[in-house]
């Protein structure tokens, strides 16, 4: 796919990678929609990013936002042949942690496992379904969906839930990856490791530091190494079904 004739869908696009995403693809000549939560803060980031980009208030976890955004996104750019899906939380914790001073066995409670898997899981299939569906509606000939994932897919302790939602997410990239190609929409992950965004410049300087030392490359990947995977992926129109790395070399 030639980047400059890119009509792009970003979920997430307000903050961190997502932002960057939506910054370099509109730079590259794209044209670009994304979406987020809040509408005063979808828009001031629009206004912010500024390159012509579009701004939808969507909580990518609600269906009804989905197929409304899906929608309306393609109708402002004249239909989509991108997709990437972003939009990612996370609510830390052990599956089980006895209190030291009580003895008492505090459990990951089923609200926390099930926040990341609507927003992390159920949001991808979502965008995944409605984007596809547009592809075959308008019959627009060649397309990506781009799946963000982690490193955390291989099993990271104190993430069930997130390491679960990224984990089925790339099953989710090999298996529509075979269902799509037909319609010719390639379907690929991009799994980063510790990337600078402002979730890690809210860490503390030690505890960072310690992450870092577990790197083979001995530093935090920045959002411009996310952005050069996903040209890669929209570049080079024979990868399907994969997922590429971008983690410095760590092993969880
Ligand atoms: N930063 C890292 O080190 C890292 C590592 C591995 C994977 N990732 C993944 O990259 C993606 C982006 O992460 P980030 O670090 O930029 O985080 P971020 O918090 O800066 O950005 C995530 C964006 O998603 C939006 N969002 C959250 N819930 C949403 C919902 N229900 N509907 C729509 N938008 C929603 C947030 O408002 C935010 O703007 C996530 O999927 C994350 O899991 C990040």
């Amino acid at each position: 796919m030639q980047l400059d004739h890119v009509r792009a869908l970003v979920t997430g696009g307000a903050s961190g990678l997502g932002r960057h995403l939506v910054t370099r693809l509109a730079e590259s000549g794209a044209t670009v929609a994304f979406c987020d939560l809040g509408e005063d803060r979808v828009q001031q980031a629009a206004a912010e990013i500024g390159l012509g980009v579009r701004g939808f208030a969507c909580d990518v976890s609600s269906e009804d936002d989905v197929v409304a955004t899906v929608s309306a996104a393609a109708d402002a750019l004249g239909g989509l042949d991108l997709l990437v899906n972003n939009a990612g939380i996370f609510r830390d914790g052990l599956l089980i942690k006895p209190d030291k001073a009580t003895g008492e066995v505090r459990r990951m409670t089923l609200s926390q496992w099930q926040q990341v898997i609507d927003v992390d899981l159920t949001g991808p299939f979502l965008c995944a379904r409605e984007f596809a569906a547009q592809v075959v509606e308008r019959q627009v000939p060649a397309s990506l969906i781009v799946n963000i994932s982690s490193v955390a897919r291989h099993g990271n302790p104190g993430q069930s839930n997130y390491s679960a939602a990224k984990a089925g997410l790339v099953a989710d990239t090999r298996l529509w990856a075979v269902e799509l190609a037909r319609y010719g929409t390639r379907v690929a992950a991009v799994a980063p490791g510790f990337v600078r965004t402002p979730i890690l410049d809210a860490m503390r300087p030690e505890v960072l530091d310690g992450m870092v030392q577990r790197v083979p490359l001995r530093r935090v990947g920045e959002p411009e190494h996310i952005w050069q995977a996903v040209e890669f992926l929209i570049r080079c129109d024979y990868v399907t079904g994969t997922c590429v790395d971008v983690d410095g070399g760590i092993r969880l």
